[in-house]
């Protein structure tokens, strides 16, 4: 089963309620809430106080991408506002078993985020612990850019460590690029600009082929 999920670093903000009622409405599966720091990445996006109104107005599986420096100082703040997935960065903690351990104690799911160039090798240790991997297909900090070829590589690599996984693709899908990823393993889809630039239902069925 293919899940989509938005990101709404493409949505209007002045009007995110209703967007992600509008995302529900139209066969969205997870909201993906793409958190930047400043400092991890170049780019400052929201908090948790943010997801914590969102959670008000949606029963959709709530998505947190952690791009943030030291994201352990965070994960009691996301998981208070609702969040049901928390993925980090290898490279955002010096303690990632430590760091995947703490959002598991909360009884949410975990997963951990390769950026374009960090080597599958660095899931060793840590594949079996995990409920999603998410394979970042741009370099992170902004919506809008293009796919990056070599990330259909590393899903099937990943799919090839451990089959049962979830393989989480971000960056540069559209229906196109969603097809190949597919193909490749991957089972949960982001997409911004594809899904906000047009009909929202049109777009989300087509990231799962049309149906
Ligand atoms: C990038 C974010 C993505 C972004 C994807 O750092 O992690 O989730 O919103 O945007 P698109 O789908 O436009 O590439
Ligand atoms: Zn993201």
């Amino acid at each position: 089963m293919i899940k989509v999920a938005p990101s709404v670093l493409a949505a209007d903000f002045s009007i995110l309620k209703e967007e992600l009622v509008s995302l529900e409405k139209a066969g969205a599966d997870y909201i993906h809430l793409d958190i930047m720091d400043g400092n991890f990445v170049p780019n400052i996006s929201f908090g948790a106080p943010v997801i914590k109104e969102l959670r008000k107005c949606s029963k959709l599986v709530f998505d947190v991408h952690l791009m943030v420096e030291m994201p352990e100082r965070y994960i009691e703040d996301f998981v208070n506002a609702g969040a049901d997935i928390i993925t980090v960065h290898v490279e955002s903690t010096k303690h990632l078993d430590r760091t995947i351990e703490l959002i598991k104690s909360y009884g949410i799911k975990a997963g951990v985020t390769l950026n374009p160039a960090t080597p599958v090798e660095s899931l060793k240790y840590i594949i079996n612990k995990v409920d999603m991997v998410l394979v970042m297909s741009v370099n992170p900090g902004f919506g809008g850019q293009s796919f990056i070829e070599y990330s259909l590589d590393k899903i099937k690599e990943i799919k090839n460590m451990r089959p049962d996984v979830d393989i989480e693709v971000d960056g540069g899908i559209t229906d196109i690029t969603a097809k190949r990823v597919i193909e490749a393993g991957a089972n949960v889809l982001v997409a911004g600009s594809y899904v906000f630039n047009g009909d929202y239902k049109e777009k989300i069925d087509s990231l799962r082929g049309g149906k």
